[in-house]
């Protein structure tokens, strides 16, 4: 028993093992908001907690009850709470008040999946427990259940929002967030992940001021630009200590993400689609789910919420065989050859790849229709037979017979103007009548609101997948939303496009999954467009940016990994001068910032020498000894780049009997100081071996004492493995 009920007080409390959440319904009609944070078994009298004295503000009717004066778990728009709601609805008679009353509670084992939407799973019914609580309004119909789960073992805790028609007329929903919660308190930060195309999800932490503030996407896709994701934590909160709240959505399109400091010193964190343009007309007797969105506490600082995050998306969001196996170490042709490629340069990668102890040749963009740039052909998903004579069915199989997997890049929701598929159906792409259709990279978006369009991408790509042996794929998508509207939707529905069109994304992805269960997806989207927790349902690792220089890479992968898992990290090695930024680092550098995630390589080997191509095969061996601890075991983040000269990631198995740490500098000043370095997440009276030399050091050495590092010139990295070599029963 996870939740328990005070019936009298009607107070449900919700923990975990480290952490409770814990709320009331008062006056029969508001769900309040009593805690979220450390665990507390029993909270004893409550009125202290949402009754300030001698507030100015509106009650409603005889009730004395100031809404605006309390922490609120499902705030409503028009009556006297005026912070935001997290329900707007307009009705038939073109009011927008939705009046709430409660209905009861419902409570059962484990959690049921959010239909058509990714989301956290309980694997068996005893790792979790859920929380339904029902309200109504009678005049026009409308049901709202906020549902609540806590996943005991995992410290988490996720929620989400159903809004059902039960009245005889249709209504729209105009705005309806995932969740809503008033935290007490005005001395926090906010950080969230921002950026652009190559330099993707780095921090932002400012100080939450009076007012309104926060990070969206009206882009179509969770973007490059921010990611679905905002913390609170307290304003003195580091790495290791302070408290962290971490909210977290499970969402891949439009989302609005913000943090309201009102004048009772409640910050108001809000999550869910973005109410900007969307709208959704909810017929009588249907249902409106919103997206999920996972609520993480930590007393141990924002390492200690990235773990807990780390642990529960590796484990409860990503699924299929690989989400308990390694990866294959890939190489892709990308980088090495972009379109100016044939099945003889391919299978000589394959070859060389082979000899370096590599797993698969990923062949990337170019490959069909008759691509060879990026102005036509997407949508027309049959092989080039000029590139590729024997088609992908040959290709794949000489590949295989080198001893390698071979994996394929599809990027299915775009359509070149240029292609037979445009052609046929020029309706098939968002648009909206009478207006221009932008481009990017010179392509238009399908339009997967649309089913006929979902199923003729899910035939292609079965249709290929069937043919040749194809063990991977990567999902790319490579520009944002313009004129959204669909052609086959009527007017009172055109705001649905949007969201429709995710639906249609993740239905046809469900459909590939079920159809081809060993398959691995990498999912992408112009780099990192796309890096979110409902993708990572579909696809248990993404490529997390175009850029692959290995200094701008420490502080997209640092970024990144305040929310995801090493193991969703795909990190490629690539030529230099790098291609996007064009700076010079060491191959070793460039190996050892890749291995901080899914290490893979992206250049033209052909280029190289022997002995690079020699370093390179040490590499890949060395990856392969340490891939299970990056993959799944606890990440601390030991140095960041954005606070100092250097990074250093520290990787810990879950017994604590493996670890390694990898550092890396990224410019050395004249005449510098040695970097003191220290360990994590060691037990302090165990022996630990370094594996290259069988140097012994107790484990409360590595984690009090270190090492000091004095690095002789730029972009110096390191890559330090150690294993327990005593038994202690800790
Ligand atoms: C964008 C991706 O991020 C790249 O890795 C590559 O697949 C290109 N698209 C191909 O067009």
């Amino acid at each position: 028993m996870y939740i328990t009920v005070d019936e009298k007080n009607q107070i449900f409390s919700l923990h975990s093992k480290n952490s409770s959440y814990i709320l009331k319904i008062a006056e029969e009609r508001y769900p309040i908001h009593l805690h979220f944070g450390k665990r507390v078994d029993d909270i004893g009298e409550t009125e202290s907690l949402y009754f300030p004295q001698g507030a100015p503000l509106m009650a409603l009717d005889e009730n004395k009850f100031a809404a605006e004066a309390v922490a609120s778990e499902l705030p409503l728009y028009g009556h006297p709470d005026m912070r935001t709601p997290s329900l707007h609805i307009s009705y038939p008679d073109g009011s927008t008040v939705t009046e709430l009353r409660f209905v009861g509670s419902h409570i059962y084992k484990g959690k049921n999946m959010l239909p058509g939407l990714p989301a956290v799973y309980a694997e068996n019914e005893n790792e979790a427990e859920t929380l339904e609580l029902e309200f109504f309004d009678s005049l026009f119909g409308t049901s709202v259940i906020l549902s609540y789960t806590v996943f005991y073992e995992y410290d988490a805790f996720t929620r989400n929002m159903y809004v059902k028609n039960c009245g005889a007329k249709p209504f729209d929903i105009k705005a309806a967030a995932s969740m809503s919660v008033d935290l007490f308190g005005d001395d926090y930060d906010i950080v969230h992940l921002d950026g652009a195309w190559g330099r993707e999800r780095h921090i932002t932490r400012n100080r939450i001021v009076s007012g309104f503030q926060g990070i969206d996407s009206k882009r179509g896709a969770s973007s490059h630009n921010h990611n679905p994701f905002l913390a609170v934590v307290s304003h003195n909160a580091g790495e290791e200590d302070g408290e962290a709240y971490g909210f977290s959505l499970v969402y891949s399109g439009n989302f609005l993400a913000s943090a309201e400091l009102d004048q009772q010193n409640f910050v108001r964190v809000s999550l869910g689609i973005n109410p900007f343009d969307f709208n959704w007309l909810l017929m009588p007797g249907e249902s409106f789910c919103t997206p999920e969105t996972v609520l993480v506490y930590s007393d141990g600082g924002i390492g200690k919420m990235s773990r807990i995050y780390h642990r529960l998306y590796r484990e409860r969001l990503c699924r299929g065989k690989f989400r308990d196996e390694l990866r294959p170490v890939l190489i892709n042709n990308w980088q090495a050859t972009y379109f100016d490629f044939n099945e003889e340069k391919i299978l000589g990668i394959a070859q060389n790849a082979k000899k370096l102890g590599l797993d698969m040749v990923v062949l990337d963009d170019g490959w069909f229709g008759c691509r060879n740039n990026d102005s036509t052909s997407l949508g027309d998903w049959k092989e080039d037979k000029t590139k590729l004579p024997g088609g992908l069915e040959r290709l794949a199989k000489q590949i295989n017979e080198i001893g390698m997997k071979f994996g394929l890049w599809f990027e299915p929701e775009m359509v070149s103007e240029k292609s037979k598929i445009y052609k046929a159906h020029p309706d098939w792409c968002l648009h909206t009548p009478g207006r221009s259709k932008s481009t990017g990279r010179n392509q238009l978006i399908l339009d997967f609101s649309r089913n006929e369009v979902c199923d003729y991408i899910e035939n292609c790509i079965t249709d290929i997948l069937k043919r040749a042996p194809i063990s991977y794929i990567k999902w790319d998508m490579n520009r944002n939303m313009t004129e959204i509207c669909s052609a086959a939707l009527p007017p009172s529905r055109q705001r649905e496009t949007a969201h429709r069109y995710i639906l249609g994304v993740y239905k046809t992805m469900e459909h590939i999954i079920e159809k081809f269960p060993n398959l691995l997806i990498e999912s992408c989207s112009a780099g990192g467009g796309r890096f979110d927790p409902g993708m990572l349902y579909y696809s248990p690792q993404i490529w997390t940016s175009d850029d692959t220089d290995s200094a701008e890479r420490l502080f997209i992968q640092y970024g990144t990994s305040i929310v995801y898992p090493a193991s969703c990290i795909c990190a490629h090695v690539s030529a230099v001068p790098n291609h996007q930024v064009k700076r010079i680092t060491p191959l070793k550098m460039r190996g050892d910032v890749a291995m901080a995630g899914q290490l893979g390589y992206e250049l033209d080997l052909s280029t190289l020498d022997s002995e690079q191509l020699e370093q390179m095969r040490a590499q890949v061996e060395e990856y392969k000894k340490i891939q299970h601890i990056v993959t799944f075991g606890d990440m601390y983040r030991i140095k960041s780049p954005f606070e100092r000269n250097s990074a250093a990631f520290q990787f810990v198995t879950g017994d604590k009997r493996e670890t390694v740490l990898i550092y890396s500098n990224i410019m050395r000043h004249a005449n510098d100081a040695a970097e003191n370095v220290r360990m994590r997440g060691l037990i302090n009276d165990a022996v630990y071996e370094n594996v290259e030399n069988g140097c012994r050091y107790l484990g409360a050495r590595l984690m009090n004492i270190g090492f000091n590092f004095k690095n002789t010139s730029d972009f110096q990295s390191r890559v330090m493995k150690f294993r327990m070599v005593t038994n202690v029963d800790k």
